[in-house]
């Protein structure tokens, strides 16, 4: 049945056309998303990827291709020519782009068939995810996605022309690289010609990013495959895209010009939406402080409160013991809260404890102005009045404490916030807001491995004045790096590099990274920096995540065409996959289970 194309040529996508093409004569190629036959006219919603048109089969004027229609089935490939028509009086569709008009058919062709598919290809249809990546060739069929691809499209066209007219050079790096630390493990590569020795699929250019800046190409950038092997999220992929960018001669206030400005263009063109420039910035420790998070979404209050000075004298043993063991108390406020139930605040405690809390404490401020809690008792009235004040808690008021290490105190509460904010309908979906946040730590100390670990990645420049405290008091020494956040989410990251090998050898040092590692891990770029370094910085921004706010997807799964499941699994092609013996042979390679 099917037929080759022959000499018929697309004149029109199906989603393009309108009344002004009324009196035309037009031949469509795309897939059968309906059909509909009452026993008169059939009527076929031809589909591409630019949209939906309807197609009229009607047995009085053009009797052959009426026939030939009541062959046809949803997904086959056909082709048409046809009259393009007002439809009907009182037929009109106005939710359809091209609900004024409707083809009358007097040619078709069927290019192809189909089988029926394993789901509709309907916009709303619920499907599990599982069989629509295992089809994904029919999931992104459906407009939606089509859509979603049309916007990524778009934003990479933007972004490139926007940093090409800025000047910046695309310039590709390699993919069989080493190893560049960014803090997850590598994809390996096994090399056949060197045997036993493995390539390292790149985390980010990194490295090759800052020898281009020593090769003197001023402004690189380059829309990159980077690939990590850790635990994936809804916003996380093993491979994922960054928007790259490096250049010299340039400090933080040139990046977040650049990006501000990108930014601003981008919303813009795509969602016709003027954002404030510059963004707001907020210091890493202010952010910890007020939001538990170094990625606050400040679209909404819950604020974290330190209660530790107000409660120092409390007897209640939880908070008592934390601080006296080093910890702090915090507390927020959530409006309205008192009106939940226990079954709801049993399961605000279960999330708690999700995050890592050993308890959480809940006072509600009944509407007559009392307290109640299951440790009303122990606490006592004056703290609880201590804490509504310090919280600005009100009559029907919920106030929540956490007392526990610091960084335990942050992390459960910066979560239970999202948790409260999503349940208490307090985001406005349509608000976007950036923040940069500054002034990181430079390192970190890991009490798992006893070492000085870097919050970034170890090419970061600590602040001019703090480089001498790089010996002595490492946690106090600051970065000269960059978060960009959005409504929560990390989109973007960067700082200003190290260019000197020694402050490059000193950071390797405070690292504990002997000079014999530094030399056999990092030997080129500390050799590269002997040959005149430019100062120099960049950032690279998700570019998935970006994508993903911009369509409101709920998963990076959804602006990825052929993602990876949580598992890390690609269940169209089945990989990752075995390999054949003769393949193992040949890289020198057994498998051991
Ligand atoms: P970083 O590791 O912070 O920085 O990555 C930059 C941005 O990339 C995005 N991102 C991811 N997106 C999806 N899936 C992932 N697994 C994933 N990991 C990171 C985030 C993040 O902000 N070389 C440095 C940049 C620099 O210093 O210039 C780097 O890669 O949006």
């Amino acid at each position: 049945m099917a037929e080759a194309l022959g000499d018929w040529r697309r004149s029109h996508y199906c989603g393009f056309l309108r009344a002004e093409h009324i009196g035309q004569e037009v031949t469509l190629m795309g897939w059968v998303h309906r059909r509909r036959d009452h026993g008169g006219v059939i009527f076929i919603d031809l589909r591409d990827r630019e949209g939906i048109v309807q197609i009229a089969f009607d047995p009085n004027r053009n009797p052959e291709a009426h026939k030939q229609a009541h062959c046809l089935r949803s997904e086959y490939v056909i082709a048409i020519q046809g009259l393009v028509e007002h439809r009907p009086e009182g037929t009109v569709n106005l939710k359809l782009p091209t609900g004024e008009v409707e083809i009358s058919a007097y040619r078709v062709k069927v290019l192809n068939e189909a089988k029926t598919p394993p789901f509709t290809l309907e916009d709303d249809d619920e499907v599990s995810e599982d069989i629509r990546l295992r089809y994904r060739y029919l999931d992104l069929r459906r407009l939606k996605q089509q859509q979603i691809f049309n916007l990524r499209h778009k934003t990479c066209q933007l972004v490139r022309r926007y940093l090409d007219g800025r000047g910046f050079l695309e310039i590709e790096t390699p993919m069989l690289t080493k190893s560049t630390p960014e803090g997850a493990r590598d994809y390996l590569v096994p090399s056949r010609v060197n045997q036993g020795q493995f390539y390292a699929l790149p985390q980010s250019p990194q490295l090759f990013k800052q020898l281009l800046m020593v090769a003197g190409s001023d402004k690189y950038f380059q829309i990159v495959k980077c690939f990590r092997d850790e635990d994936l999220r809804a916003d996380r992929q093993p491979e994922f895209t960054q928007i790259d960018i490096e250049l010299s001669f340039i400090d933080q206030a040139d990046i977040f010009e650049l990006i501000e400005t990108m930014l601003a263009g981008l919303w813009s063109e795509i969602k016709g939406v003027n954002i404030a420039t510059p963004f707001p910035r907020m210091g890493h420790q202010e952010a910890m402080q007020r939001f538990g998070s170094d990625k606050p979404d400040t679209r909404f209050g819950l604020e974290l409160v330190d209660l530790s000075e107000i409660l120092a004298k409390s007897e209640f043993r939880v908070f008592s013991q934390a601080l006296s063991s080093g910890g702090s108390i915090k507390g927020i406020c959530v409006p309205g809260g008192g009106s939940f139930s226990r079954r709801e605040l049993d399961e605000l405690t279960t999330q708690a404890l999700g995050y890592g809390a050993r308890g959480l404490v809940w006072i509600k401020l009944t509407r007559e102005g009392s307290f109640a809690s299951p440790i009303e008792k122990f606490l006592g009235e004056p703290s609880s009045q201590a804490m509504a004040k310090a919280l600005a808690a009100k009559p029907g008021d919920l106030m929540l404490a956490v007392a526990d290490r610091a960084p335990v105190v942050c992390q459960v509460l910066g979560q239970l916030r999202l948790d409260l904010a999503k349940r208490l309908n307090l985001v406005d979906e349509a608000d976007d807001n950036f923040l940069w946040i500054t002034d990181f730590p430079l390192l970190e100390y890991d009490a798992e491995s006893k070492r000085y670990q870097a919050c970034h990645h170890p090419f970061t420049a600590p602040y001019d004045e703090d480089i001498a405290l790089l010996d002595k008091q490492p946690e106090r020494v600051r970065a000269k790096a960059y978060d960009l956040v959005l409504n929560g989410s990390e989109i973007g990251w960067g700082s200003i590099r190290i260019h000197q090998r020694d402050v490059q050898m000193k950071m390797f040092h405070a690292l504990g990274i002997s000079p014999e590692e530094a030399q056999q891990k990092f030997g080129f770029l500390l050799e590269a920096f002997e040959y005149g370094a430019p100062p120099h910085g960049g950032i690279a921004l998700g570019l998935d995540r970006l994508v993903m706010i911009l369509t409101n997807a709920g998963s990076i799964r959804e602006v990825i065409a052929f993602p990876k499941t949580q598992r890390a699994v690609c269940p169209l092609t089945n990989a990752p996959s075995e390999i054949d013996q003769k393949q193992l042979n040949e890289l020198k390679l057994r498998i051991t289970k």
